[in-house]
């Protein structure tokens, strides 16, 4: 079974990961599926996510990038893929994945989200923490795969 996971990875973090290799061990294919999201004014751009990401999962196998640019729900119908993969960390997530879920089911009625839960490390690790970490000079490295860390150390030199 071929599985989309969605999201806009700004950037992958060991949480992101953690939920990959779950989904890895009963998916067949997993498409990590990384969102323009321009509406979030990313750090990083499109191809420095996808990149982020195709370094984080390269061991992995069954295990594909690709990014999108339109309604989630038009991506995978261009895919024919309709299993789309969330994670809920902490109660708080709940209502904006259900409202998510719901729509997505309500834009095309074959659309199932099955949501796995990451290691509990990970259940308060954001994207937008490990920026503002990295950015304000904190020690992020055991938040994010190893080429996310010497990336983003770049990334914020070129940045200060
Ligand atoms: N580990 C670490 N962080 C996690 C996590 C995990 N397991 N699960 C979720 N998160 C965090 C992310 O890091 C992110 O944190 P941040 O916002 O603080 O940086 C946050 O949870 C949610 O981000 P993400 O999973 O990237 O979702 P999103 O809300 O940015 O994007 C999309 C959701 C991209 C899937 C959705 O907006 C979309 O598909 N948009 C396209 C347009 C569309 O179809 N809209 C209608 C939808 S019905």
């Amino acid at each position: 079974m071929e599985i989309l996971y969605p999201g806009t990875f700004d950037p992958i973090t060991n949480g992101h990961l953690d939920v990959i290799m779950r989904a890895s061990k009963l998916f067949d294919k997993i498409i990590v599926a990384v969102a323009r999201s321009d509406n979030k004014s990313p750090m990083f751009t499109l191809e420095e996510r996808m990149m982020l990401v195709q370094e984080a999962v390269k061991e992995l196998k069954g295990v594909e990038v690709d990014f999108y640019d339109c309604l989630l729900i038009d991506y995978a119908s261009r895919k024919s893929i309709f299993n789309i993969l969330r994670s809920l960390r902490v109660a708080s997530d709940f209502v904006y994945e259900l409202q998510l879920a719901l729509m997505n089911r309500k834009l095309h009625k074959n659309c199932e989200t099955i949501f796995l839960m990451p290691n509990q490390q990970y259940i308060f690790l954001s994207s937008s923490i490990v920026r503002e970490i990295a950015l304000l000079g904190g020690d992020f490295k055991c938040f994010v795969p190893e080429p996310v860390y010497k990336y983003m150390i770049k990334k914020v030199k070129a940045l200060c």
